[in-house]
This record gives structure tokens, sequence and C-alpha cells, in this order.
């Protein structure tokens, strides 16, 4: 089957969270299954894009509202990713640094996916599928199937998967100069609340919609930022898959950002040397139980609430903590302010620092993540693979990943994003990690605990599968 991916972020050429971690992985997990997958991203001027060697395979232009502007799409050649990436460039609006915060950024991401078709067009062979991913590409499916300029790919079957319904990037109708001509009695495919809104777009008009766990499809029947009516209304098209890990990119055996590489007979020493080095670089005591947090500083991960915990558990308990994050300036504020009113105990690092998750994930003994929202969730994945103990809220991914270590499992969890409920979580945490031998067992478990894609991906073929049939029983 031919697949192609339409997304605003693929590891390891743009990463904001957890979209780029899945579109960097499972193109690849599907080719390893047989596949031919490939992925179209923006061609943003950052470093991580600058140094590969790519050829232009398509030259074109797109007018938005009555401005032309020059587009190319590249094929990135020097680099095994396991699949094809191609850049779609569109001159002065996908070629800056940071891959979301600009005004245009609902032009920007419309041009993208504009080119993008335009260059599906000019395939002599069309893909069986495609396959988008959150607002940024969500009018794909209503440019396919009701624009007169892509006819040709009307029949193209098109899964949307929702990482996040928190965003969902609309734009006001005066904007819809930006799309191509459409017939004008099908706006109402556009509108919600008055805006256009490409999520809501997407989820009416492609063919399947899939959410990145089953727990978080459920919970966006009851909120998912207005839309949840619409959801409601389309649940029979809607599938919950959780998200799996790239277990080449994150496996501690190998992984070229730790000091020392481990596997499950060598952890203990090894995270010890990996604890150390992070302690020392944030002057925090290795012998006390470290307790790292990384994550986007964004109100749907709780990190408000978390200072406010760490704050009265810092008081009365001898722990450490590591933050890693960035986003709301508040946030920011608020993770500095706590590692210097707790210096000795705090270390924290704002700003996005791909190698420092990796060194948190494989040296700190538990992972926070008190998320008030978390569709998936990586981070405990990661912890699992790395034997860091999760400290979880149970919601979305969290709650069908994690279980609470009183049930036999291999985390601590808590029912909601609540100051004194992180406390009595921590606590649980700090009593349990003295009790070396079955703290150890513990993390041995989470270690082979296999969360790789190779059983997601599956799943997401057997889903094409089903929507390309009707097709091939004709044939
Ligand atoms: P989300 O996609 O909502 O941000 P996920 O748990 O799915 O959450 O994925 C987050 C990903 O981003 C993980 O790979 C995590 O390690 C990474 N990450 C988040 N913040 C940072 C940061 N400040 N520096 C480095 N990596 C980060
Ligand atoms: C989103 C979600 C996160 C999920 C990720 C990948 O950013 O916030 O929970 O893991 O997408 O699907």
């Amino acid at each position: 089957m031919k697949i192609v991916h339409f997304s605003a972020e693929c590891y390891p050429f743009a990463k904001a969270g957890g979209l780029g971690d899945v579109v960097g992985a499972l193109p690849k997990y599907l080719n390893q299954i047989g596949h031919q997958t490939s992925v179209l991203l923006p061609y943003y001027a950052r470093i991580e894009l600058s140094e590969n060697e790519r050829s232009l395979c398509f030259s074109t232009s797109v007018t938005l509202e009555n401005n032309e502007f020059t587009a190319s799409v590249y094929k990135v050649t020097d680099e095994d990713i396991g699949f094809p990436l191609f850049l779609v460039s569109v001159e002065g609006l996908t070629d800056r640094p940071n891959i979301y915060g600009y005004e245009d950024d609902a032009k920007r991401f419309v041009a993208f996916q504009r080119v993008g078709l335009q260059f599906l067009m000019a395939q002599d062979d069309l893909p069986d599928v495609v396959h988008v991913h959150d607002h940024h590409t969500g009018l794909i499916p209503f440019m396919m199937t009701q624009c007169p300029e892509f006819e040709k790919l009307k029949d193209i079957p098109t899964l949307l998967s929702i990482h996040n319904a928190q965003y969902q990037g609309s734009f006001p109708h005066e904007w819809g100069g930006l799309l191509p001509e459409f017939p004008e009695t099908h706006v109402g495919l556009l509108d919600w609340d008055g805006m256009i809104n490409p999520l809501a777009t997407a989820i009416k008009t492609a063919w399947r919609v899939t959410t990145v766990s089953p727990t978080y499809m459920e919970e966006l029947q009851q909120h998912a930022n207005g839309l949840e009516g619409l959801l409601s209304h389309e649940a029979q098209k809607c599938t919950g898959i959780l998200n799996g890990i790239d277990t080449e990119t994150w496996n501690p055996k190998t992984d070229p950002f730790l000091e020392a590489n481990y596997g499950v007979s060598t952890f203990a020493k090894a995270r010890k040397i990996n604890k150390t080095k992070l302690c020392n670089a944030h002057n925090l005591d290795p012998e006390v139980p470290l307790f790292g947090f990384i994550g986007r500083l964004v109100w749907e991960k709780g990190a408000d609430v978390l200072v406010q915990a760490l704050e009265e558990a810092l008081n009365k308990w001898e722990f450490n903590v590591i933050l890693l994050g960035s986003g709301d300036p508040a946030l920011e504020e608020r993770f500095k302010n706590l590692s210097e009113w707790y210096q000795g105990k705090v270390g924290a690092y704002i700003g996005y620092k791909e190698s420092m998750s990796h060194e948190v994930y494989a040296g700190a003994d538990f992972l926070l993540m008190p998320s008030r929202v978390e569709p998936c969730g990586l981070n405990q994945l990661y912890s699992f693979r790395y034997g860091c103990m999760p400290i979880v809220r149970k919601t979305g991914g969290l709650k069908d990943t994690v279980v609470d270590i009183n049930d036999g499992g291999l985390g601590v969890t808590h029912e909601e994003t609540e100051s004194g409920q992180i406390v009595s979580a921590i606590e649980r945490a700090l009593q349990f990690f003295p009790k070396q031998t079955a703290f150890r067992k513990k993390q041995k478990e989470m270690m082979q605990t296999d969360h790789s894609w190779e059983h997601a991906a599956k799943k997401y073929a057997s889903l094409y599968h089903e929507l390309i049939k009707p097709e091939s029983n004709e044939q």
C-alpha cells in the first residue's frame, strides 16, 4: 500500500513534541511491514534541515488571497530515516526557524497543504491513502473532496489522526481566500461556531478519524474544546489507537546522549552514573531520590499545579527535582523561581533540549506527569523503556498505559491534577524508593514492557486496508 503522511512535525527534522516523534517513527515501521510510506513536511529554515542533501522534485506557485507565492518540493536524499521525506517550501511562508507561533500560521499551513496536494496531483502513481495529522493538515480531506483543483484526488481515502484537540487552528471566514475554489454551498463543512475550523473540517470530511489512545477517544466525546458534539456525532468513524515508541531511537543500550548505556542486566550501575552526571550538572546530590519533569509548559501539562505541589513536598521531604520545559512565559518564570528558591534541590533548564530529555529518562528515578489533558503521552513510555518510574494523572493515554504499584503496576497514579494528590503521589513514591529490591524489580519490568510501534503500525495498516477494500473488491 502506498501511504502519504502530511504533518507539521517529523523527528529528527522538526519536533516540538510527541507529534514529531510519531510522524518520525510510524512511517518507518509501516515500511518495515511492507508498505510504501512517505512524509510531506514544511521546509522550515531550521538547522536540522539545512545540512541535508536534497533534490528538487517539483516547482510550482500557489495563489493565496490574490498573492502568488513561489513553491517547490525537495526530497531529502542523504539520510536513511526509514522513509522518503519530502520538504514543501513556500517562499516567504515556510522558510522560518520556528514550527509554530507566527501570526500568519493559518496561511503558512494552508500554503503547505495546497502545495503538497499539487505535488501529489503531479505524480503518476497516486497514493492509496492520505494520512493527515492534527489541524495543521486538517483542510486536506476537504480540499481533496470539494475543490475542483484537486478533483483527481477525490476518491483517495483520507485518515485524520487527532493528537491534540485543544488546538484547532480556527481562522475567520474572511480569510477564505486562502483556499482554492470550492462550491459555496459546501462552506458549512469548513465552519464551526462561525469560524473556519480546520480540525472540525477534518473530522467532518476525513473518511476515518483516529485518536492517539482509546481513553482519549472516550474523553473527547465529553470534552474536546467545543468539538465534543461533533465527535459524538461522528463516533462511528472514530477509533483510538495507542501510540508506540521508536525503540531504535529510544534505546538505552545505544542512546548516544547517555554517559553510560545499559540493558536490563546492567541498568542499576549505569543509571547511577547517568544520575550522577545529571545531578552534578545541576548542583544536586545524586544520593537523594530524583524526580524529573519534561514537557511543553502549557495548561494541559499541569505544570502550574506541579510547582505548587513541589513547593509543599520539598518543604516536607528530602528529594531533588530536575525540570526541563519551555512554553508559557509565566510558567517558565515559575520553574526558574523554584530552582532559585530551592538551590541544591531543584535544577531547571528552560528551553528545548533533546539530549537532556534522554539524560533525564536515564538518570531520574521518577518522572512527573500531572497532565490535565494527555491524549497519549510518550514521556511515560520512554520512562518505562529507560527504567524511570512514571507518576501520572489518570487521563487519556496515561490511564491506558500506567497501572499503579498498589495494583501490581509500574507507576504511581493519581485521579486529578490537584496539588494535594500530587503531593501524596510523591510521598508514595518516596516510601517505595528505599525498598531497593522491589524498586529494581519494577525497573526491570518497565524496561521489558513492549510499547514498540510494531503493534500500532499493524493497527494502522488494517485501518488503511478497510478504507481501500471496497475499491479492491471492485477490481
Ligand atoms: P506532547 O506531544 O503533548 O508534548 P508527548 O508526551 O507526546 O507530549 O511528547 C513529548 C515529547 O517531546 C517527548 O519526546 C519529550 O521527551 C519531548 N519534550 C518535551 N519538552 C521537551 C523539552 N523541553 N526538551 C526536550 N524534549 C522535550
Ligand atoms: C500530542 C499529545 C500527546 C501525544 C502526542 C503524540 O501532542 O499532547 O499526548 O502523545 O500528541 O500523539
